[in-house]
């Protein structure tokens, strides 16, 4: 009875050995598969901005890189532009070097970045925007295919103004922003405008403000509504005291030259030559905090947040 004990227990202990050593081995080579198919997580957020060539205007790319650093203080928050003259004009004038949307990218895959949320602070869906989509949906391309470039997951926000609600909040914010001087007179905002079909979106943001206040007019530089589209509205009115604001998101090159420029052709001397009374502001969107929170919350759908 009891050798028979002992040499059950024997051929159990051996059997458990056994097993534990069989159960060590696999779990070691699982571990192995483990490590190389994938890097522990890592979180990187690449803020991209059209680009501007003078501090004025970076300071409003700064403003948002900012408040997305306090957003998020644990994630690494990266910087690109997709203006590729900009980007060399502050290389040769500015001894500053900014990457583009791929080249940032290609950097963060490898220093093994695995999840990466691309922040666009576009605020148009135009050829700048969907040049960056291309751009991330390579990154994409390149993982479904099976190669270890790319992220295990990448994901691009939607510009500024891409929905109905976002027309809505942004003509929210700045009513509430420039308030009192709308109280005063006319407050004209000045976005960039484009060729491209997203240029419909300053018409939308001009009726989205006239809903909630009829002293706000929408203008841009290169599409519709135009310089003339605005001065008719204005002349509508009975206001002669104009605020002048760029629409944009940086009050760079465009706001200090043809909006609130010396130049006789500037919007500023141009409303003047019409008897209105102009004062430019060079605040850009990035900088009202208002705005801020519209890109916070584009950066938490990314992350599914
Ligand atoms: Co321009």
């Amino acid at each position: 009875m009891y050798r028979s004990n002992s040499g059950t227990f024997l051929r159990f202990a051996r059997c458990t050995l056994f097993a534990a050593a069989l159960f060590s081995l696999c779990a070691a080579l699982s571990g192995a598969a483990f490590a190389a198919e994938s890097a522990p997580m890592k979180r990187g957020i690449l803020v991209v901005a059209f680009g501007s060539s003078v501090p004025e205007g970076q300071e409003a790319i700064a403003a948002v890189e900012n408040a997305v650093k306090r957003a998020y203080p644990d994630t690494e928050v990266r910087l690109a532009f997709t203006s590729r003259i900009i980007m060399r004009k502050i290389a040769s004038e500015q001894d500053r070097v900014i990457d583009e949307p791929a080249i940032a990218l290609s950097k963060m895959a490898y220093e093994g970045f695995t999840h990466v949320a691309v922040l666009s602070t576009h605020v148009i869906p135009g050829a700048e925007y969907q040049d960056l989509e291309a751009v991330v949906d390579g990154f994409k391309i390149m993982r479904e295919r099976g190669t270890k470039a790319g992220f295990d997951y990448i994901g691009l926000s939607n510009p500024l103004l891409s929905n109905a609600t976002d027309f809505e909040r942004l003509a929210q914010a700045l009513v509430a922003e420039y308030a009192d001087a709308a109280r005063q007179g006319a407050v004209v905002l000045v976005g960039h405008g484009t060729h491209h079909f997203s240029d419909a979106a300053y018409s939308a943001l001009q009726t989205a403000l006239w809903r909630k206040s009829p002293n706000f007019f929408v203008g841009t530089i290169e599409g519709i509504p135009s310089y003339d589209d605005v001065i008719t509205q204005l002349g509508k009115t009975k206001n002669k005291r104009v605020t002048l604001l760029p629409a944009m998101l940086v009050a760079g090159d465009h706001a200090y030259n043809d909006i609130g420029g010396e130049e006789p052709d500037s919007w500023a001397n141009l409303l003047a030559g019409k008897g209105y009374a102009s004062t430019p502001k060079f605040v850009g969107l990035g900088q009202l905090e208002s705005v801020q929170r519209l890109l916070l919350d584009k950066l938490r759908e990314v992350w599914g947040e």
